[in-house]
């Protein structure tokens, strides 16, 4: 048993989505949660840039008694899994590799979508990992860089996002495929309108569902799992700009009241970079 918290961090507000998951699938995990409201989006930004911010973000959370790491960030995860895994001794879950693996075990026809923004979809993140668990799944993926302001616009059932996820995902429906990844923290929160457009025989594989299974598979193994229980666990928010807003939309998203969210400023996250280099 392990009292230490899940860290997790995403470029904003879309890993709730793996908050969420974390606390249906292990209620008794305390989570500490880091969004960079600051620099949010990092589906535009280059490789680099957003592996410098991962890190940052990692640096912070592992200033906070923390067991395990989730990259809740499907662009994070495609661009730094790999150094963060060097840079700390404790188990970093990236949502790609247990998103891509679910889609693997799913698809019937072999014929698997994949969407995204621009940077987990020009990293080929996804296809990779497809092809390392199948060499023969033909994977079709498509940039959707509009799905994510539409959703914190509060959008997902407009008449409008339908439009642009017909769109986006025709290239998709006409290769037939079965499965798609919704690869990215924002697509679960438009599932229903997914499956609408994509038709009820195209499985949605929600990568941040994936990502909490995964967590708990290695928790398991590693003897990491909190006690049970513990009905005071009050999980910690911080965020580096606009903590008012983050706790507004987190609230609509979770569904539930958060305690105080702190702002954590950017010079602190940069200065936690250099004491390392
Ligand atoms: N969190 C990002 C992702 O899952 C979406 C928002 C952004 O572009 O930062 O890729």
């Amino acid at each position: 048993m392990n009292d230490k918290s899940i860290g997790i961090f995403d470029s904003g507000i879309g890993g709730l989505t793996v908050v969420r998951e974390v606390t249906n699938l292990l209620p008794d995990e305390k989570l500490v949660y880091f969004g960079d409201t600051a620099r949010v989006p990092y589906g535009s930004k280059s490789p680099r840039v957003v592996r410098e911010f991962a890190l940052q973000d990692a640096l912070f959370l592992s200033t906070k008694n923390i067991k395990a790491m989730i990259i809740a960030c499907n662009t994070a995860s495609a661009e730094a899994l790999e150094l963060l895994q060097k840079e700390f001794d404790i188990p970093v879950i990236g949502v790609i590799k247990p998103g891509a693996s679910a889609a693997a075990n799913v698809t019937k026809n072999g014929k698997i979508g994949v969407i995204g923004t621009y940077g987990t979809i020009a990293s080929g993140a996804y296809k990779t990992e497809l092809l390392a668990v199948n060499s023969s799944l033909e994977v079709i993926s498509v940039a959707c860089p509009l799905l994510v302001p539409l959703v914190e616009e509060g959008w997902e059932s407009k008449e409008v996002t339908r439009e642009i996820l017909r769109e986006y995902l025709s290239p998709l429906i006409d290769k037939n495929i079965d499965t798609l990844i919704l690869g990215c923290t924002h697509y679960p929160i438009l599932k229903q309108l997914i499956r609408e457009v994509a038709g009820d025989e195209v499985a949605l594989i929600d990568s941040a569902e994936a990502s909490a299974a995964e967590l708990e598979r290695i928790l398991n193994d590693k003897g990491l799992g909190a006690a049970k229980g513990d009905s005071s666990i009050e999980h910690e928010y911080y965020v580096s700009d606009f903590p008012f807003k983050f706790k507004e939309t987190a609230e609509r998203f979770l569904g539930e009241k958060l305690p105080e969210v702190e702002l954590i400023p950017l010079d602190l996250l940069e200065s936690l970079l250099k004491k390392t280099t």
